[in-house]
C-alpha cells in the first residue's frame, strides 16, 4: 500500500462530517487522510489504487482518484441501508439491471455481498458528468422531508441514493457506475482490479 503524502491532491478527499441519523460523525486526523492517496506513478499509469479503509467510520465517505476520476468509498450504516430499502419505488432501476457494474455488484446495495455496507462508486453523474455531492443528512430543507440520504448533483438536480441508484424524474438516465474492486485484506481495498 502506498502511504506517500501528496499535499497537492488532498482536495480529492471528502470526509462526511455531518450528522447521520442523529449521530455525529467525527472527521479523522490528517495522517489518516494522507494514506488514501496513490503515488503519482500509479495514477499516471491508470493502475489500480489501494485504499486504506481501516479507519473509515460508519457514515463516512472518502474520495480517491482512479484513472483521473473520483471514486467514492462509503461505509454505510445499518440505518442508511435500511433507508435505501424504503425508497425503491422512487428509483429508475433499483435492481441495477440496466446499469454499469461488475457482476458481483449487481444487487440492490451495489456492493460485494461479503462487505455489503461498503459502497465503491464512480463519482461522476450519468447525465453530463458533474460530480454529485454527498448528502447523508435526513430530510434537509433543500432536498425535502422524504430525503433519506444519498448524492445530489448540483449541476441539474439529479438525485441518487446511497447505492448510487438514480431517482426517477431527474436528468440522469441511469445509476452511477461501479468500478471493479476487491479487498486485498480486511482493511485495504483495491480499486480498478477484481481478479
Ligand atoms: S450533470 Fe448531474 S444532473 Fe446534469
Amino acid at each position: 500500500m502506498t502511504n506517500q503524502v501528496d499535499n497537492s491532491k488532498r482536495r480529492f478527499l471528502t470526509l462526511a462530517t455531518g450528522a447521520v441519523g442523529g449521530v455525529a460523525v467525527v472527521a479523522v486526523a490528517t495522517p489518516f487522510i494522507a494514506s488514501f492517496f496513490p503515488s503519482e506513478r500509479a495514477k499516471a499509469a491508470g493502475a489500480p489504487v489501494e485504499v486504506d479503509i481501516s479507519k473509515l467510520e460508519p457514515g463516512q465517505k472518502i474520495d480517491v482518484e482512479w484513472r483521473g476520476k473520483p471514486v467514492w468509498v462509503v461505509n454505510r450504516t445499518k440505518e442508511m441501508m435500511d433507508n435505501m430499502a424504503k425508497i425503491e419505488a422512487k428509483l429508475v432501476d433499483p435492481s441495477s439491471e440496466g446499469s454499469e457494474q461488475p457482476e458481483y455488484a449487481k444487487n440492490k446495495g451495489r456492493s460485494r455481498e461479503d462487505r455489503a455496507n461498503v459502497l465503491v462508486a464512480l463519482g461522476v453523474c450519468t447525465h453530463l458528468g458533474c460530480s454529485p455531492t454527498f448528502r447523508p443528512d435526513l430530510a434537509p430543507a433543500d432536498l425535502g422531508a422524504e430525503w433519506v440520504g444519498g448524492f445530489y448533483c448540483p449541476c441539474h438536480g439529479s438525485k441518487f441514493d446511497l447505492a448510487g441508484r438514480v431517482y426517477s424524474g431527474v436528468p440522469a438516465p441511469k445509476n452511477l457506475d461501479i468500478p471493479p474492486y476487491k479487498y486485498v485484506s480486511e482493511g485495504v481495498l483495491l480499486v480498478g482490479e477484481d481478479k
